[in-house]
């Protein structure tokens, strides 16, 4: 099952770029008006299902874009749909939109990528889920973040579903990384245990999948991962414990744009592992994206951990969780994902497929979904559906 890493495994050649115009902190959001007319006066407001409107952060968004014309598409679900997408494409037409603004989470900033790049494309939507390459150009997108955990505020990516066929697919072009984002850690306060938690241990799958891989001098990109990981292990359990500590939800924001924006990532190939098999899980069941990645991630980690892979759980065991030393590097590797089980737990995260009504009925179609459109044979240990299938066992 373990393919044997070859010995020079060294940094790509990358190109880094950091588009998007980041302004962070409280009240940032004062500088709306003037980043929205940029781009014109027709606006389309993309949010999901209303907690924008029991924040107030709706109300402050109307006062502050009193003089341009705002047409609104709400409902945005998490796990966003297809369907909302050609609604909000419709919308843009029919308005002749100059810019998106998208208010929320990754999913409503998601839907707002591809509704932005539908715009210029005469077929179907989907097409530019399923072929990345048919994106060209892009409506400009603004964000304003209310959750701490894609970083899609700061990327080019964007996943989509499609229920009736049970598909959830990720897209991406360098067109549709937003021009600018607001991020007000205070914006985080009214989030659900649940999502706080489950934002975090995504951020912390990205670095994940950035972190294990196959490439073994990218010392600068593992050290940022490291110093990520480390804050979210910080910081979640105070941010559960005290909604309103500043400090901690600020960190945990800055966290998730920076775990997926290139910066622990780039120069070491391969394909992701999690993810692809999450994805699965909400495209059958419409689970949770980050409660996937929480009861995914330690069992994949069992799975793969073997003579080949053992040393780089070492290093995260010591440098990440700071446990002692030890010469028994499997006993060491095995402390680590513990500690990763035990801290998604003690999060609030329920930690079995069992727990949220999820049994075996899917698992072989599943498997064969995400070992192909993962391309998990080029991962940092490669698997294969039956590997797929394991794993999924081993969360039960
Ligand atoms: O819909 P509303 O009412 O706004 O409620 C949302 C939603 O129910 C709620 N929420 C968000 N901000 C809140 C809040 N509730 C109270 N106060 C706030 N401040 O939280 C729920 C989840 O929101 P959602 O946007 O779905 O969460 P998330 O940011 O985790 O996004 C998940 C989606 O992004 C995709 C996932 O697969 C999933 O579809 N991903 C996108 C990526 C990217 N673009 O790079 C990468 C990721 O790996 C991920 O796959
Ligand atoms: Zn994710």
């Amino acid at each position: 099952m373990f393919a044997h890493f070859k010995e020079e495994e060294k940094m790509d050649n990358f190109k880094f770029n950091a588009y998007t115009e980041m302004l962070f902190g409280k009240g940032e959001i004062a500088k709306l008006p003037e980043v929205v007319q940029r781009y014109g006066k027709n606006v389309l407001l993309v949010y999901g299902g209303g907690s924008i409107k029991k924040s107030g952060i709706y109300d402050a968004v109307q006062n502050l874009l009193k003089d341009v014309n705002i047409i609104e598409l709400s409902g945005v679900e998490p796990n966003p749909r297809i369907e909302t997408v050609r609604r909000g494409v419709e919308l843009c037409r029919e308005n002749k939109i100059d810019v998106v603004l998208a208010v929320g989470g990754g999913s409503t900033i998601d839907c707002s990528k591809v509704i932005a790049a539908a715009y210029y494309y005469d077929g179907d939507s989907w097409d530019l889920v399923t072929t990345p390459s048919k994106i060209g150009k892009v409506l400009p997108i603004v964000t304003i973040l209310t959750m701490a955990a894609t970083g899609s505020e700061m990327n080019k990516n964007a996943v989509i579903s499609k229920m009736d066929t049970n598909e959830k697919l990720g897209t991406a072009s360098n067109n549709m990384i937003p021009q600018t984002s607001i991020l007000d850690p205070e914006y985080l306060y009214t989030l659900p245990e649940i999502q706080t938690a489950a934002g975090c241990a995504d951020i912390m799958s990205h670095v994940f999948e950035a972190y294990f891989k196959k490439t073994t001098d990218a010392f600068v990109q593992d050290k940022f991962s490291e110093g990520l990981l480390e804050t979210c292990i910080k910081y979640c359990p105070i941010a559960l414990k005290e909604p309103t500590n500043y400090e901690a939800r600020a960190n945990i924001m800055w966290a998730s744009s920076m775990a997926l924006n290139g910066l622990t990532g780039s120069g070491k190939p391969g394909a992701w592992t999690c993810h692809p098999i999450e994805h699965e899980l909400s495209a059958f069941y419409d689970i949770t994206h980050g409660v996937g990645l929480a009861i995914l991630t330690p069992r994949w980690m069992r799975y793969i951990l073997s003579e080949t892979t053992v040393d780089k759980f070492v290093d995260y065991a010591i440098n990440v969780w700071h446990l002692e030393p030890n010469d028994d590097k499997f006993a060491l590797a095995n402390a680590a994902i513990d500690a990763t089980e035990k801290f998604f737990k003690d999060c609030g995260i329920p930690m079995t497929l069992s727990e949220i009504g999820i049994d075996k009925a899917n698992f072989e179609k599943m498997a064969k979904a995400a070992a192909l459109h993962g391309g998990l044979s080029e991962a940092y240990v490669s698997l294969n559906e039956e590997d797929v299938y394991k794993i999924l066992e081993m969360c039960l």
